[in-house]
């Protein structure tokens, strides 16, 4: 404390007098460049498919892409981030490498409608594999098989060169920013190693450095259609419970040359938030995710609170914790919320 004065010499009040002194002394602002618009995109044509617990929220087709880029770009926002459903599934989500896959196409569309806008990838198998976890399993007669390995484990380094194979596919389609979202151990390092390898020097790695098993997640289980078919993903994504951890997660993605660290889900974790924006130089990301959204739109539709100003503040509180960056479903609401203002 530099004031040595107290009541009544001081009185905070004063500075909230009215609109123009608060707004004088406002420590957090929001603009639309703070945020990221997630896309869910499909195979057919004229496919607006509305997800169902996520009010706002469909599922693209290709051909849609070009006017939804070019009202993104509008409304100011820098970039989108990609999740694709694939129209097969198998064992080793070969879709995902595919560079005529959905994903590498729906880039291909949105550089061509606006090649300004930033083009984010998410990298993981769960939407690509028939099994709908987000790498290659053990299992016996399957690829990779590991005999002394459990059945059903996540075969970390198997997977691994698949990520890096998908990443130079999704980075030969355009993409500017490759994001690793699986939590598998190494991600970065192969990531980062693979693009460099064939010439991608400048595809940067946002990394879900932080990803906790969530149950706010279920929303876009949905949308992405990507369920894990047995079990959950607990043997790969962090327990709510760690905060260490994390640190121990987030600096081992900062040496293997993340770009960017990235925090998930992002209101029940703003204290992981601050803690990794206080400990790296690096930007960080926070993922306002499904579950998120989805709750404060329901609370809304009931008449249980104001949507755009609890919104708005899970925005603002995001940021004043340590983001630099929001992944949100909000962020076109957000922009024209802020333009209005
Ligand atoms: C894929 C992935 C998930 C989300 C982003 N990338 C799902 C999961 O891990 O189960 C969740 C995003 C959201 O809920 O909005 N691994």
């Amino acid at each position: 404390m530099t004031e040595t004065a107290a009541f009544p010499i001081l009185r905070p009040r004063r500075l909230r007098l009215n609109a123009a002194l608060r707004r004088m002394v406002q420590e957090t602002t929001l603009s639309p460049a703070d945020f990221v618009y997630p896309l869910f995109v499909r195979h057919g044509r004229g496919v607006r498919q509305p997800i169902s617990a996520m009010p706002g929220q469909h599922q693209l087709s290709i051909d849609q892409l070009a006017a939804e880029a070019r009202a993104v770009a509008a409304l100011g926002l820098p970039a989108v981030i990609l999740f694709g459903i694939p129209e097969t599934k198998d064992a080793l989500g070969s879709d995902n490498y595919n560079l005529d896959g959905v994903v590498p196409q729906a880039i291909r569309a949105l550089k061509d409608a606006a090649p300004e806008l930033v083009v984010i990838s998410d990298m993981c198998f769960c939407e690509y594999t028939d099994h709908g976890h987000c790498g290659i399993i053990n299992a016996p007669g399957q690829a990779h098989y590991t005999p002394h390995l459990p059945d059903g484990y996540l075969l970390n380094d198997p997977t691994l060169e698949l990520l890096g194979r998908a990443s130079v596919v999704h980075a030969e389609a355009g993409a500017d920013i490759i994001a690793p979202s699986g939590m598998i151990d190494g991600m970065v390092r192969a990531i980062r190693a693979a693009l460099d390898g064939a010439g991608f020097e400048h595809v940067a790695v946002m990394s879900y450095a932080a990803k906790y098993a969530s149950g706010f997640y279920g929303p876009f289980r949905e949308a992405a259609e990507s369920p894990p078919s047995f079990g959950d993903r607990s043997q790969y994504q962090m327990d709510p419970a760690n905060r260490r951890e994390a640190f121990k997660e987030v600096a081992l993605d900062a040496a293997e040359g993340a770009d960017i660290l990235m925090v998930k889900p992002a209101l029940p974790y703003l204290d992981i938030i601050s803690a990794v924006r206080a400990r790296h130089n690096l930007p960080v990301a926070a993922y306002q995710v499904s579950g998120e959204y989805a709750m404060l739109h329901a609370a809304a539709a009931s008449g249980w609170l104001d949507l755009r100003r609890c919104a708005l503040e899970a925005l603002t509180g995001i940021k004043r914790a340590g983001a630099d960056l929001i992944l949100t479903y909000f962020a076109k609401d957000a922009a024209r919320w802020l333009q209005e203002k």
